[in-house]
């Protein structure tokens, strides 16, 4: 019996949105309420590594994420195994010499180089890993922005991990989600100075997930509609601007009020979620110090799902903003995690 064994691997990094994406219009395939754009963080520094690998000589499917096994019945992982061999047996269908790969059963094994319980967007790298290297083993020709359609339906924000630099997520209007895709705006290249910092408040898992939080704002806010029908639009089309001039005091104003925004949705929420704590807006406190003391807007701020601070800032500019925050976290003790408090990144390259 056949028991070769097939293989490929690839890593893709941590995006964290600077417009968020709040709000689904459709659960099953994870088509948003509103487009969302994003900076995708150097994969030396936050990133998961996957290695796909298929064999008829394979039991069953299975996924392994940082060496413990993980169930993968849920839809969303099923849709991209199903989606991702539909592509692999049409390749088969159209030449008989390709070996029958769509049929055997996969071996999944991702590992994060951070902690993933830490509420850093690792289902965005995760899924992001898994689509491209179940499509770099099936040899698919797909683009990245074909392959986004598949890891949007992951995880929604997966779907922006599979371009470096400045990625946006167009909603789309197809009921199908075949127009919900990703883009690049601009590779990182573009702002080669630009930075992150993510400040770690908690490393543990959020209480609310985006998935259900997003359903109750959806249905219980009225904020909500105010938000994705005027606020992001106008924003996205700013955001783009902003980048395209490398104009930081517009991408900061926002990215900061983008971000108040969505979590002003989360409190207008019945019952209100709140993802972020004191230890967050003390971070919120001290980037407006910062700013103030600088006279000029340095130093954005940005919150996802959880109380983790992420700072955007230009290189030049990394010692007014990076060393208020050192004193803060260096008198906190209890940490863990190889890189402590905090994470500095750069985008990816392109
Ligand atoms: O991709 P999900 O379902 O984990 O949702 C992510 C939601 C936010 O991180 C809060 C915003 C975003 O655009 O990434």
């Amino acid at each position: 019996a056949d028991t070769k064994v097939y293989r490929a691997s690839t890593f893709a990094p941590v995006n964290i949105a600077v417009i968020k994406y709040w709000g689904k219009r459709d659960a099953k395939l994870n088509l948003p309420t509103n487009s969302s754009l994003s900076v995708t963080l150097s994969q030396d520094d936050l990133r998961t590594h996957t290695t796909a690998s298929c064999s008829p000589a394979y039991q069953s499917d299975s996924l392994l994420l940082n060496g413990a096994s993980q169930d993968i019945s849920g839809a969303r992982t099923q849709a991209c195994l199903r989606e991702l061999r539909s592509l692999r047996k049409t390749l088969e269908d159209s030449d008989s010499s390709l070996s029958p790969l769509s049929t055997y059963p996969l071996e999944i094994v991702s590992q994060n180089n951070f902690p993933t319980a830490a509420g850093l967007a690792s289902s965005a790298a995760g899924f992001a890993a898994l689509v491209r290297a179940i499509a770099n083993l099936y040899q698919l020709k797909s683009t990245p922005t074909e392959l986004s359609r598949i890891a949007r339906q992951g995880s929604g924000s997966a779907c922006r991990s599979l371009f470096g630099g400045y990625v946006a997520w167009e909603m789309g209007k197809e009921e199908d989600g075949s127009d919900s895709v990703a883009y690049e705006v601009a590779p990182a290249s573009h702002w080669p100075e630009m930075r992150a910092i993510i400040l770690v408040a908690s490393a543990e898992k959020k209480d609310v997930s985006s998935t259900s939080g997003m359903q109750a704002t959806v249905k219980t806010s009225t904020l909500f509609n105010e938000r994705i029908t005027n606020t992001v639009p106008k924003r996205m089309e700013e955001m783009k601007k902003a980048i395209a001039e490398r104009d930081f005091a517009s991408f900061a104003a926002l990215t900061t009020k983008d971000s108040n925004s969505f979590h002003a949705t989360c409190l207008d929420t019945d019952p209100p979620i709140f993802y972020m704590n004191d230890t967050s807006r003390a971070a919120i406190a001290m980037v407006e110090a910062i700013n103030a003391n600088a006279g000029k807007t340095i130093a954005a701020y940005t919150f996802d799902a959880g109380p983790n601070a992420v700072v955007y800032y230009l290189a030049e500019h990394e010692t007014s903003v990076l060393a208020p925050f050192k004193a803060i976290l260096q008198a906190k003790d209890g940490w863990e995690g190889a890189r402590g408090q905090s994470v500095t990144s750069s985008p990816l390259p392109a």
